[in-house]
C-alpha cells in the first residue's frame, strides 16, 4: 500500500516547510471517540430540533428540558476518550513554531489528548455559568437537578446554562478574533471532520486561504468547504491523522539530521 507521504507529497512538502500551522476541526473529529456529530445520518440535528434546544428562547421557555439535554450531552462526553485522532494532532504540536487547534467542538477532547494550544469557538460544555451573575456554577449543582424543576443559581437564583454558543449568539469574546489572526498567519491549514456550514467559523479556512495557505480537508465525504481548498483527502480522522503524524514526524527528523 503507498505510504502517506507518496500519495499526498504537497501537503507533507508544505507541513515539513511550515512555522505556522492552524488546524480546524468539528465534530467529525469526535465521531470515533462515540460522540454523535450533528448533521450526520445520525446526528444530533436529525433527532432534534435545533430551535427546541439550542436557543435562548428554547432555555427561557423550558429551562429544565434545555438542562436535562445538555445534562445527557455532558454525560456521554464524560465516558468518552480522546481518539487517535486528537493523539496525533497533540503530537503534531510541537514540530511547529506555531500551531493551534481551533475547534467548534464543546467536548474537550483536544486538550484531554495533550494539545496546549487550543481555541474553543464554540465554548465548552462542561463549563456552565449563570444567566443574572455570571458565577461560574459547578457540575455537581447541576447534577443536583429535582425532576422538572430547572437549576438555579445557588447565589442569586438565576437560571444556569452550558457555556456554549447557541443558535443567535455571538461566539466567545476575543475567540474569534484570535483564530482569525491565528488563520492570516497560517502556512498550512488542516480542517477535519467539519460540514463547514455554520459561520462565522467556517470563514476561518477561506480566510487562511485567502491569505496564502495551503488548505487541506480531512473528511468521511466531500463538505461545503471542498470546492475551495487545495487537497480533500476522504477517510476517518482517527484513521488519516496517524499515518500525517508519522509523515511529518520521519520528513522532519530526516531533514534535522
Ligand atoms: P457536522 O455534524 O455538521 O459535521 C460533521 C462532519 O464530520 C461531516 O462533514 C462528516 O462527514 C464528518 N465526519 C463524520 N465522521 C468523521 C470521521 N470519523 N472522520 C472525519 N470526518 C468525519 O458538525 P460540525 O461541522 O462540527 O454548533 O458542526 C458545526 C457546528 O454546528 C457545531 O459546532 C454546532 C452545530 O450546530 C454549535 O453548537 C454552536
Amino acid at each position: 500500500m503507498a505510504r502517506f507521504e507518496d500519495k499526498h507529497p504537497e501537503l507533507i512538502a508544505r507541513l515539513t516547510q511550515a512555522a505556522h500551522v492552524a488546524v480546524f476541526t468539528g465534530a467529525g473529529v469526535s465521531a470515533e471517540s462515540g460522540i454523535p456529530t450533528f448533521r450526520d445520518e445520525e446526528g444530533l440535528w436529525q433527532k432534534y430540533e435545533p430551535q427546541e434546544l439550542a436557543t435562548m428562547e428554547a432555555f427561557l421557555n423550558q429551562p429544565e428540558v434545555v438542562q436535562a439535554w445538555y445534562k445527557h450531552r455532558r454525560a456521554i462526553i464524560h465516558e468518552k476518550k480522546p481518539n487517535p485522532a486528537h493523539h496525533a494532532l497533540a503530537q503534531l504540536e510541537p514540530f511547529f513554531q506555531e500551531f493551534a487547534v481551533i475547534t467548534q467542538n464543546v467536548d474537550n477532547l483536544h486538550q484531554e489528548a495533550g494539545s496546549k494550544n487550543v481555541i474553543e469557538l464554540h465554548g465548552s460544555i462542561l463549563r456552565n455559568y449563570c444567566v443574572d451573575c455570571k458565577q461560574e456554577a459547578a457540575e455537581q449543582t447541576l447534577n443536583q437537578m429535582a425532576e422538572g424543576q430547572p437549576v438555579q443559581c445557588p447565589k442569586c437564583k438565576g437560571l444556569i446554562r452550558p457555556d456554549v454558543v447557541w443558535f443567535g449568539e455571538s461566539l466567545p469574546q476575543g475567540a474569534f478574533e484570535k483564530a482569525s489572526q491565528i488563520v492570516c498567519q497560517a502556512d498550512v491549514l488542516l480542517s477535519i471532520g467539519t460540514s463547514a456550514v455554520v459561520f462565522p467559523a467556517a470563514q476561518l479556512p477561506i480566510t487562511a486561504k485567502e491569505h496564502g495557505a495551503y488548505l487541506a480537508e480531512i473528511n468521511i465525504e466531500r463538505s461545503d468547504l471542498s470546492p475551495f481548498v487545495d487537497e480533500t483527502i476522504l477517510g476517518k480522522a482517527g484513521e488519516i491523522l496517524p499515518d500525517l503524524t508519522a509523515a511529518v514526524s520521519k520528513r522532519i527528523s530526516a531533514t534535522n539530521n
